[in-house]
């Protein structure tokens, strides 16, 4: 099997005598200094997405801070000149915490509860993209205690297939989130909030899914939201994120500036008046990182296959588990090695389907105690991740100029402890 491909690799990485550095630091010397699991992430490359995005889609386009969300991501995106998308409470709480003023952010969630409105509005955020009828209504009640008039999107489900995992597809007809174009429900929700006093619509907005490769699923959507919007001249329009990354050996996707000119082609031929933004998560932070793990035991099960388990697991990564998601490995100490055996790569979760990698290819001379790399883990790996098994979530190294700053320290021990009364 080949060596990996390094185009899967952060912006910064470099082979030194065959080791992958990344922001100028060693992988191999980071996972003595900090431990593993452990995130790394190119800080050049978060800050080079951000920029891109703002370049492609202007100083409205919002970071999905679910994608990967902590202090220094928030203020790193707010410094580049991104709006921040948050999805709860909690993710508001995060942002605020990290320094981000209020009218950066903008509030989703398809059933965000009365006390998220209130904080929403009592902070202040720019722009609440509302889901439903029951969230207009909570809007009208919140409205009545505070005379405050939130600036809202109404988030509008097109109809377009996003060719995605049908987790992730959130575009089609048969959706839980936003106001469904083809039953009228769109264009209802549209006079019911410009006739509202509680709220000033300023835009529309859709998100049709997530890791879409096919920018025509963009367009497609532009052309469906544009059609039922236009004629009430609303002066903002966000095509929401979704831009998927290739996670491994010959999957190619568009760049964020690809993907920008092809949505703004779109609304051009669709006529669109209005300002057009966007919310990129997953396209921003995945392949800024790599998750290194360490090889903790190699069973082989002779005639059926290898099994490589290391410290980590569902827990840092559900998406395997999740979605079937596929990624690469590689040894950071020797980064451009062939590969030749396949084996699969585990976690140390009680759960049989705790698998990292199905069908990894690995040098020949992998043994316990190697750092294992995967990359392209930036995006909902940490966000997802969990303590399940009371395994400690891992801590997140951000590198830049040959300085790793720890900026999520390790869980602890007593932090399992910290909720329990
Ligand atoms: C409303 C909304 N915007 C943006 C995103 C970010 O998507 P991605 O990380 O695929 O760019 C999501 C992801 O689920 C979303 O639900």
């Amino acid at each position: 099997m080949r060596p990996l491909q390094l185009r899967l690799l952060p912006d910064t990485s470099e082979v030194v005598e065959g080791r992958l550095h990344v922001g100028g630091c060693d992988l191999v010397d980071l996972a003595s200094e900090f431990g593993t699991p452990l995130f790394v992430y190119d800080e050049d490359h978060l800050r080079a997405r951000c920029r891109e995005a703002v370049a492609a889609f202007g100083d409205d386009v919002a970071y999905a801070t679910k994608a990967f969300l902590c202090k220094a991501m928030a203020k790193l995106a707010h410094e580049e000149g991104m709006k921040l998308d948050v999805a709860t409470g909690g993710e508001l709480h995060v942002a605020l915490a990290a320094g981000v003023p209020a009218d950066r952010l903008v509030m989703h969630g398809n059933n965000k509860s009365a006390l998220e409105l209130e904080l929403a509005v009592e902070h202040g955020v720019g722009r609440i993209v509302v889901d439903s009828f029951d969230e207009l209504a909570r809007l009208d009640q919140l409205h009545a205690h505070t005379g405050v008039v939130p600036k809202i999107l109404l988030r509008l489900t097109p109809g377009v297939e996003a060719h995605t995992h049908e987790f992730i597809a959130t575009g089609q007809d048969d959706s839980k989130f936003g106001f469904t174009v083809s039953t009228g429900a769109a264009a209802a929700a549209i006079t019911r909030a410009s006739e509202s006093r509680s709220v000033e619509l300023v835009g529309v907005h859709a998100h049709i899914g997530s890791q879409v490769f096919a920018v025509s699923s963009f367009t497609k959507a532009v052309a469906v939201i544009a059609a039922v919007a236009e004629p009430y001249g609303l002066p903002e329009l966000s095509i929401g994120g979704g831009l998927g990354v290739a996670y491994i050996a010959d999957e190619i996707a568009p760049s964020i500036s690809d993907w920008g000119r092809s949505v703004r082609d779109a609304c051009l031929d669709a006529g669109v008046t209005a300002d057009v933004s966007a919310e990129p998560g997953r396209s921003i932070v995945a392949s800024a990182a790599v998750t290194l793990y360490s090889v903790g035991t190699v069973k082989e099960v002779s005639g059926i296959r290898t099994f490589v388990a290391v410290d980590g697991g569902m827990s840092d990564n559900p998406r395997p588990v999740l979605y079937g998601s596929g990624y690469e490995t590689f040894l950071p100490r020797d980064v451009s090695a062939e590969r030749p055996d396949i084996v699969r790569v585990v976690g140390k979760h009680c759960e049989s389907g705790d698998v990292l990698v199905r069908d990894a290819a690995v040098p020949a001379d992998l043994k316990v105690g190697d750092i294992l790399a995967t990359p392209v883990t930036g995006a909902y790996g940490h966000s997802m991740g969990s303590n399940y098994n009371k395994v400690l979530r891992p801590a997140v190294v951000f590198v830049s100029g040959g300085d790793a700053r720890l900026v999520v320290r390790r869980e602890t021990y007593d932090d399992l402890l910290r909720l329990d009364l």
